[in-house]
């Protein structure tokens, strides 16, 4: 078990919040300025974050339903071009604090769905305006639609895959 403490003491943590900072670094904008622009703030606040050393709680490790499927989810994203994030998410899988953070849940979601903070606000890598963090999918789960006012969010995929929209 880990002592809290600040993040060069948790190379698990560490390792695994460089690999958000190459994704926001190298991968595509697909020519959005937007896209780009957005990226460009993740980064920024991670590099700045990482910087400072924060500290890190000691979070409980909870499991939900569909954290049954996570073991294979990492499986097949160690197989795939998202290998390195795959792996070092397998090293913290003991540490997740899996949660729904719907205030009504689907009740379709309640087998099929949960997330997980990495960074942010609440921790574990404690961090002021950026929250970094996992969602989890039982296969053939349809994600309701839905849009946030006041934040920015991308979601990469690094196992399975999705439709949006009936489009492949
Ligand atoms: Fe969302």
């Amino acid at each position: 078990m880990s002592e809290p403490g600040r993040l060069q003491d948790h190379p698990n943590w560490k390792y695994l919040l460089q690999e958000f900072d190459t994704l926001y670094r190298n991968g595509s904008s697909g020519g959005s300025p937007a896209i780009r622009s957005h990226r460009k703030r993740v980064r920024d606040r991670l590099s700045s974050s990482m910087r400072s050393n924060p500290e890190v709680l000691e979070t409980p490790c909870t499991r939900l339903p569909v954290t049954a499927h996570l073991a294979r989810a990492l499986d097949l994203g160690e197989r795939g071009a998202m290998q390195g994030m795959a792996r070092s998410l397998r090293e913290v899988s003991a540490q997740l604090e899996w949660q729904y953070g719907y205030e009504k849940l689907p009740k379709a979601l309640v087998k099929k769905y949960a997330f997980c903070e990495i960074l942010g606000p609440r921790g574990p890598v404690m961090a002021e305006n950026l929250i970094i963090g996992f969602v989890l999918f039982a296969p053939a789960t349809t994600y309701p639609q839905h849009s946030h006012a006041e934040i920015e969010e991308s979601y990469i995929s690094v196992a399975g895959s999705w439709s949006e929209n009936n489009a492949a």
